[in-house]
């Protein structure tokens, strides 16, 4: 378990591939003096329709590689690994460990009026109903619409964020969840923020989009604060990125998850 006398060490930051990268842009705000080490499958992407033993699976072989990293806390940046290898992640590691689906439901919870909320997510995340669990717990009466949306993801990573095709594909999918009259919808998906502009065009003014990223740099600020882990020392965080096919590819789209290119790329080679 780390201590205090870790807090120089980094936070390891995990996700399927770059989308966790608009929880890095958060944490970057958030906690600028934090070096992080990001660890973005490339190799194994998409998760999004893969099982949950697949993707225990590969998220414990991530979080063994981030350990070697010396990171003093990790945080599962995917919705599909949050949603289904978390619990187990927590159980099998001796290192703080936080997910994106708690916050997120969190956040939603404080922000409905009328106690009907949206949840787009991939396919796995929908099926695992961590969501509907998550917010349940803090408030029974809320009544919840789920919808998995999983052309969202190969849309934002051509980089069709506001395209007509885009915006078809959202009508499709945000038809029933939009009858529902919700007034708050989660962007359970990392990809997701990304689509901001058409989601809110489609859903209308009056309904709340929500996305978990802020929210999750605030818990992991508490965290750091409550554990006396948090980095004192000003300068230069000094990020390393870990991608697991080659690094190229990475490099090139980063920019529009993190808004900034990204230095310091490895590949990482499963034995
Ligand atoms: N990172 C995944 C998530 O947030 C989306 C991309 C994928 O399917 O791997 O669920």
């Amino acid at each position: 378990m780390p201590t205090s006398n870790h807090s120089q060490q980094p936070i390891g930051i995990f996700d399927s591939g770059l989308g966790g990268l608009t929880v890095v842009k958060e944490l970057n705000l958030h906690l600028p003096n934090e070096r992080i080490v990001y660890f973005g499958d490339t190799a194994r992407v998409p998760y999004g329709g893969k099982s949950a033993q697949t993707i225990i699976r590969y998220s414990r072989e991530i979080v063994r590689a981030l350990l070697k990293y010396k990171v003093k806390m990790v945080v599962v940046a995917c919705n599909t690994a949050s949603s289904l290898a978390l619990e187990v992640l927590k159980k099998e590691f001796n290192v703080p460990i936080i997910g994106v689906i708690e916050p997120g439901a969190k956040k939603a919870v404080g922000v409905t009026r009328n106690k009907k909320i949206g949840i787009i997510a991939t396919s796995s995340t929908i099926k695992s109903g961590k969501y509907a669990k998550n917010i349940l717990k803090l408030d029974k009466d809320v009544r919840v619409f789920s919808q998995p949306c999983p052309l969202f993801v190969p849309l934002v990573e051509e980089g069709w964020f506001a395209h007509k095709v885009t915006y078809e594909v959202a009508q499709q999918y945000l038809a029933q969840i939009k009858k529902a009259g919700i007034d708050t919808l989660i962007l359970g998906c990392t990809h997701y923020p990304l689509l901001k502009e058409v989601l809110g065009h489609v859903m209308g003014l009056k309904v709340e989009l929500v996305d978990s990223a802020s929210e999750v740099a605030v818990k992991v600020q508490e965290l750091l604060i409550n554990k006396k882990l948090l980095r004192s020392r000003l300068g230069p965080a000094g990020h390393v990125f870990i991608v697991s096919d080659e690094p190229e590819q990475f490099k090139r789209l980063a920019i529009r998850f993190l808004g900034g290119g990204v230095k310091n790329v490895r590949r990482h080679h499963y034995v």
